[in-house]
């Protein structure tokens, strides 16, 4: 038989590499998707195959996680043996500017399509997109087991959306589990994130069209990982024979310097030169460290990371380069398009 998946946020960065992952292993995948004045399908334009087409697999519905009545319909119709709840608006430091948004999407959001599950009655397996910003003041290293403290509007959301995802387990007996998810980055990143920032501006001085960049805080540490290795730990979870709660991370931490040094250094280049500081970058309370523990992810799922910061900085500027040189869109934009992309956190 084949299995049917519905993604919420199947355009952002993990749902794209999802939606590739469970078609490659045979799943009928269907995904939720925004209505947009502009298409907001870059990221998985290369998975299209026209749906009259007897061998498609893969299926889009407009919808929204503000719209419970349409996630019940959506749910019954589909009839999904696995939902992904990837969708969120997940940018922390536009949570501080829209703090009720954030609330309304990342945290109400997903008891919308909790009770969508329970109220068509569909017997699925479930995935909440938990986040290491849970951990927020508490150092590191961060396990299952370390307590809490959420540092800004985004971090207070997804905390919701943890306990009321355990508590669909516990009240109606719901397979649903909490992937809690440190940092994970690709060439497919939104380019206000601070990887693919940096990363983006790199190919661009090389390439002589940006002279500058402006960042915040430097000082900050996180555990960066590979995006791709953490879609298949979210898919683990689900085949295990138990629902239960796990960190996905690599367990070592870099600096936004550390990142700056490989970044810059692996074309040859000096940051110190080009980086220069903007407040704006700033958030009310940061986040000053993540490092994760993934050991009960390996000991349960055999799910082990290969990719480090370091390696991960180095795909990404690459990817970044050859886009630039090519001339071509590369995923969601190029490194020479987007020219927000720059101006906005
Ligand atoms: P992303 O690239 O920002 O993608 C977010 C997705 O959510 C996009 O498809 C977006 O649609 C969709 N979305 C936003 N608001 C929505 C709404 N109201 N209704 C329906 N869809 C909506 O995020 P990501 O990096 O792939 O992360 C995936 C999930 O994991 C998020 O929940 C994030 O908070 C969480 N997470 C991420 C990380 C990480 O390091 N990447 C770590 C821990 C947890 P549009 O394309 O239309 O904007
Ligand atoms: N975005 C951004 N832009 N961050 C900057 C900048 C800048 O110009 N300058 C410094 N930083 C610092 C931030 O202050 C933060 O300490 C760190 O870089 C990482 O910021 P982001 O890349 O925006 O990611 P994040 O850690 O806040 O949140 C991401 O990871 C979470 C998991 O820990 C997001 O993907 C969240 O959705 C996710 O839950």
């Amino acid at each position: 038989m084949t299995k049917r998946a519905l993604i919420t946020g199947i355009t952002g960065q993990d749902g794209s590499y999802l939606a590739e992952l469970l078609l490659a292993k045979g799943y009928e995948v269907h995904g939720l998707i925004r209505r947009a004045s502009t298409f907001n399908t870059g990221r998985i334009d290369h998975l299209f195959v026209d749906p009259h087409e007897a061998n498609a697999r893969l299926f889009l519905h407009y919808g929204d996680l503000s719209d419970g009545a349409r996630l019940v319909t959506l749910m019954a119709q589909i009839d999904p043996d696995e939902v992904y709840n990837l969708a969120a608006q997940s940018h922390v430091r536009v949570s501080f500017d829209e703090p009720e948004h954030t609330a309304d999407t990342t945290g109400t959001g997903t008891v919308r399509l909790l009770e969508a599950v329970r109220l068509s009655g569909v017997r699925t397996r479930y995935y909440q997109a938990s986040s290491s910003e849970l951990y927020g003041s508490t150092p590191p290293p961060q396990s299952e087991t370390t307590p809490f403290h959420p540092r800004s509007p985004y971090a207070a959301a997804k905390l919701y959306s943890y306990w009321i995802t355990k508590n669909y387990r516990e009240a109606y007996g719901l397979f649903a589990v909490n992937g809690i998810l440190f940092n994970h980055e690709s060439p497919r990143r939104g380019e206000t994130f601070v990887t693919r920032k940096i990363t983006r501006a790199v190919a661009r001085i090389k390439a002589g069209i940006q002279s500058e960049l402006y960042l915040g805080n430097l000082d900050a540490v996180r555990d960066w990982g590979y995006a791709p290795e953490y879609v298949l730990g979210m898919w683990q979870m689900l085949q295990a024979d138990e629902p239960d709660d796990y960190v996905l991370a690599t367990g070592t931490g870099y600096t936004i310097r550390d990142f700056l040094d490989v970044s810059f250094g692996h074309v040859g280049l000096d940051w110190n030169e080009f980086v220069r500081f903007d407040e704006r970058y700033l958030r009310p309370s940061e986040v000053d460290a993540l490092i994760g523990d993934p050991s009960k992810a390996r000991e349960r799922l055999g799910w082990e990371p290969t990719v480090d910061g370091a390696a991960l900085a180095r795909i990404m500027v690459d990817a970044d380069v050859s886009a630039l040189e090519a001339g071509t869109a590369h995923w969601v934009d190029s490194p020479q398009s987007a020219p927000w992309a720059e101006a906005l956190r």
